[in-house]
């Protein structure tokens, strides 16, 4: 008899509404993953994909505060803007400048940002932060949040940006150095390499050449699509620690469950479900 095809609970009355606003939303991989997550830990609750350009925001936020949703997951282009449609931030979403999570509590909309905890327990899967001399590439609101979770670890953050008056801005809002261009790399030593440029998305080019990349080292590329970028592949050329995007999503995502449930699900169910939404 063939297998009889696996569905997902159809929704009830009581089924609890969240989602991810972005803008464009072909790519996104959130709604595998945290549907995956809600099926894994028992929960009556929904994951949908808004695909909002930037001067619907207001609106979606004011229909997602009518309509109840419990959870929103705020992507690209919306992280900055979207926090004075916010009643409260709490204190990571405030520091770092970005809201990358919304959660009902009550009928007040609290944003959060769980970026930050993405990079860092991605990097602390290969070796402990603390003391770690780190760089990060890239000036925006990744780099932010970024910059933000390596300083509070205890790292020493070096930005380095194209722009390098964003990143000497960015920097020294949030306590770290900034030396140069991307092209700088070479002359820092470092134990730690985080790429937050989009340079590497879909094309097949390094932020940085391959000889500024130090055996030993941990290199994160926050770009997830290709899963082994070239910058990943230089890293293990060059005897450093590849690390893909894909857990820096994943584990953000969990932490953003874990706000709202108090329950973190199992990362190698919301890897898989990365890896299937291909
Ligand atoms: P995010 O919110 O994902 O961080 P962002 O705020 O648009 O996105 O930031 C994109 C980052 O990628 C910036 O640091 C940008 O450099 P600039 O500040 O000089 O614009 C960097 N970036 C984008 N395209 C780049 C390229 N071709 N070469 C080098 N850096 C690039």
């Amino acid at each position: 008899m063939p297998e009889a095809p696996t569905t997902l609970p159809l929704p009830r009355p009581t089924t609890e509404l969240c989602a991810v606003l972005l803008h464009p939303s072909a790519h996104t991989r959130s709604p595998a993953m945290h549907n995956a997550a809600f099926s894994a830990l028992g929960l009556d609750a929904v994951f949908l994909a808004f695909d909002v350009p930037p001067d619907a925001l207001g609106d979606a936020l004011a229909g997602a505060r009518a309509l109840g949703v419990r959870q929103l997951a705020i992507s690209i282009p919306h992280k900055q803007a979207v926090a004075k449609y916010c009643d409260e931030l709490d204190e990571t979403a405030h520091a770092i400048g970005a809201v990358n999570t919304i959660t009902r509590v009550g009928d007040r909309l609290v944003g959060a940002n769980t970026d930050w905890i993405g990079a860092v327990k991605a990097l602390e899967r290969e070796g402990p932060i603390e003391g770690a001399d780190a760089v990060v590439l890239g000036a925006g609101g990744t780099a932010r949040a970024v910059t933000y979770g390596l300083l509070r670890e205890g790292a020493r953050v070096t930005v380095l940006n194209r722009t390098q008056e964003k990143a000497r801005a960015l920097a020294a809002e949030l306590g770290a150095q900034a030396s140069g261009g991307l092209e700088t790399l070479s002359e820092l030593e470092h134990d730690v390499l985080v790429n937050t440029t989009s340079v590497g998305l879909r094309e097949a080019r390094s932020p940085v050449p391959a000889a500024a990349l130090r055996a030993g080292s941990r290199v994160l590329d926050a770009v997830y699509d290709p899963a082994e970028t070239i910058l990943l592949r230089d890293a293990r050329a060059a005897g450093a620690t590849p690390i893909g995007g894909k857990w820096m999503l994943v584990l953000q995502a969990m932490e953003q469950i874990r706000l709202w449930t108090g329950k973190t699900p199992p990362g190698e169910l919301l890897a898989a479900a990365f890896d299937r939404a291909t």
